[in-house]
């Protein structure tokens, strides 16, 4: 089954509802997700990536139902990680001398993961250009770090489409495949958990390119992601929206994350949203208790928050593992421009707010000096230090 995407070009790749978990168990997949994969039909025939290993059967009886697998003249492989790359080596095997375009470092990542290839390499750079025919060229954009160092898109003349790959892209089974089509509210939400978790730690590039991109002059008039929705109607809007996120995004929102053994560190986090409500209540508040909510949507709303408070209590003279795990995970994400509190209770060491601190500021976030140390459970001088730190955390916002 092919799905005419815009004239001469299909989307053939695999909508899964399977699928769960991303990168190993690192990414929660909520409402499905795709591998999307393309096929320009102009005088020349281009597939332009594949599907995920297991379902590469499936992509390439499906490619042949459609098409004589011998008529296609080239691959476009933008990114070689598997979800993408994953049909190669049984789609070369069938058609093994068709020319493969792709960056230096997607070589090096292809040859990585499946060993040493004889296949028929061609390697371009930003602003290489493939003649596909019908007065139509393909033009390469190298998208290093975007998000690995061999990710690449490519723009089609004529069409005016733009094959951005993993950017722009959402885990998101997006069955009517168009942006104006979808539920644009879950779209929306999917993309900038997509950004937040993925896409985050590489920020700075992110700015760069897009700047690099618009001095290439493109006239994007539809932006075809490898992952969920085709950004057909507006599609620019979700370039203007990477533009802000990369640049230390923020909106009125805190969150509050914790884990708690007794219940004691819970009270001081229902406190300290109960004192922000009561100072600042057009701020939403969002409390999570980290080991018992999806690790990914805490992380969503913490990128578009302006602060955080964190809070564990003090378990073995350290934090609960789950905060620890969580700590770990927050300063992958690197996110910027964001302030941050510490809480906690202890019945006799009591380290986990000083190391909830020390965490936070090596995860890039400006650490207020209030805190709320609680001994067993919180009394009434606790409540005034909640209080104390919730006036000095909103003074600094
Ligand atoms: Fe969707 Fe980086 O692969």
């Amino acid at each position: 089954m092919r799905r005419k995407i815009s004239e001469n070009v299909s989307w053939v790749g695999y909508i899964d509802w399977e699928l769960k978990k991303f990168h190993g168990e690192e990414y929660s997949v909520m409402n499905g997700s795709s591998q999307n994969a393309y096929l320009i039909e102009e005088e020349k025939t281009v597939l332009v990536d594949t599907v995920w290993a297991p379902h590469r059967f499936e992509f390439i009886e499906n490619l042949k139902s459609e098409i004589d697998l011998n008529k296609i003249d080239y691959i476009i492989v933008n990114h070689g990680e598997v979800d993408h790359s994953g049909a190669l080596r049984d789609l070369l095997k069938e058609i093994p001398d068709t020319p493969l375009y792709c960056t230096a470092n997607c070589v090096k990542s292809l040859e990585g993961q499946y060993g040493k290839l004889d296949w028929n390499f061609n390697v371009v750079k930003t602003g290489d250009r493939l003649d596909i025919g019908n007065g139509k060229e393909l033009i390469f954009v190298e998208m290093r770090m975007l998000h690995w160092p061999d990710s690449m898109a490519t723009y089609m003349t004529g069409n005016n489409l733009l094959f951005s790959m993993d950017a722009f892209g959402q885990h998101f089974a997006a069955e009517e495949l168009f942006n104006d089509l979808v539920d644009e509210e879950l779209m929306h939400k999917e993309a900038m958990k997509y950004f937040a978790n993925i896409i985050h730690p590489f920020a700075p590039f992110v700015t760069r390119k897009l700047k690099e991109i618009e001095g290439m002059n493109l006239d994007i008039k539809m932006i075809a992601p490898s992952h969920g929705a085709i950004w057909r109607d507006n599609p620019m809007q979700i370039v203007e929206k990477y533009k802000e996120w990369a640049e230390g995004y923020k909106e009125d929102r805190i969150v509050i994350a914790y884990d708690t053994m007794w219940e004691g560190t819970m009270e001081i986090a229902n406190k300290i949203a109960y004192e922000i409500n009561k100072r600042s209540p057009e701020t939403i508040v969002k409390s999570f208790n980290i080991a018992k909510y999806d690790k990914n949507d805490i992380m969503t709303e913490v990128f578009r928050s302006k602060a955080i408070l964190v809070g564990s209590p003090t378990e073995v003279n350290d934090v609960l593992s789950s905060v620890a795990e969580w700590l770990h995970f927050l300063k992958s994400l690197k996110f910027k421009n964001k302030k941050a509190a510490a809480f906690g209770t202890y019945g006799w060491s009591g380290e986990s707010v000083k190391i909830i601190q020390e965490r936070l500021k090596e995860a890039g976030f400006d650490v207020i000096d209030e805190f709320v140390k609680v001994n067993w459970r919180m009394n009434e001088d606790d409540k005034v230090q909640v209080e104390k730190m919730v006036d000095a955390l909103l003074k600094e916002l």
